[in-house]
């Protein structure tokens, strides 16, 4: 792709990203919904930003496509062509009851490959993006690794609560970890995986929106992303398995996997 207009795209999205932050920052009356069930929430900040962020989009780039968590019309069925997939809010229960560690999760996708990845934690204004082949970056700050040499047994294990009731495999890496933690936002819990501070992340139930914008920095960063059979995903599937880590854990993990399920 001709790098002025990756580079204009990048600046876009920046300046998009920025104005949907300080909405969240500064809400207006906000309501709760569910969607599948009880504990799948929704508020009217998800729905505002997601509609916020695709009109500023196709009112300026009429050819892109888009994918995103919330109800949206035309959702793009295939990755063909620009693709932008979009979590409005990643970590909505943390926004609704601890209004931190939530993002908003940007990607765009060109022909399946991710050429621009944006992590926003509003909170903490620390916004990590990665254009592809340019490196990773936290605000304009190079991302780097804290701990190169974690190991499954000498490193805390990030989790949700779906992987340790389905799979004898993410209990088992809670029982090999130093110990567990489980942050409830997808996107952030994988750039935790690349600065070092966990050994990994596995996710029983998660979907293309919640991980594309990470997927492009945490591949970036050499991080290797997988079902837990070591299968390759696809940012179209819904509620699928996730295991992300570095290579030489992540080929050992596979294998544990697919020995115990
Ligand atoms: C969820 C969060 C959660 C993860 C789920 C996601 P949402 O996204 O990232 O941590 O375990 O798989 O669906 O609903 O807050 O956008
Ligand atoms: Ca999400
Ligand atoms: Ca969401």
């Amino acid at each position: 792709m001709n790098t002025n207009y990756l580079n204009e795209l990048d600046q876009f999205a920046r300046e998009i990203l920025k104005e949907a932050g300080q909405a969240i920052k500064n809400p207006a009356k906000l309501t709760i919904d569910t969607k599948l069930h009880r504990k799948d929430l929704v508020t009217n900040m998800d729905k505002a930003i997601q509609d916020m962020v695709f009109a500023k989009i196709a009112d300026k780039y009429q050819d892109h496509k888009f994918l995103g968590e919330e109800e949206q019309e035309n959702k793009a069925r295939s990755m063909d062509g620009y693709v932008w997939i979009l979590d409005p809010i990643d970590g909505t229960q943390n926004f609704v009851y601890f209004r931190r560690d939530f993002v908003i999760s940007l990607a765009l996708f060109v022909d399946n490959v991710g050429m621009l990845g944006y992590v926003y934690d509003v909170v903490r204004d620390e916004l990590y993006s990665a254009k592809k082949g340019m490196g990773a970056y936290v605000n304009s700050e190079p991302m780097e690794c804290v701990n190169k040499e974690v190991t499954i047994d000498q490193g805390l294990l990030l989790t949700e609560h779906n992987a340790l009731l389905k799979y004898k495999f993410a209990q088992a890496c809670m029982d090999r970890a130093i110990s567990v933690r489980m942050m409830g936002c997808c996107a952030l819990e994988m750039i935790y995986v690349i600065a070092g501070r966990v050994s990994c992340y596995i996710n029983g139930n998660c979907s293309g929106w919640d991980i594309a914008g990470a997927v492009v920095i945490t591949e970036e960063m050499g991080i290797k992303i997988s079902h837990m059979d070591g299968s390759e995903y696809s940012l179209l599937e819904d509620h699928v398995n996730l295991l992300v880590a570095k290579p030489e854990i992540h080929t050992e993990l596979v294998e544990m996997y697919n020995t115990m399920g």
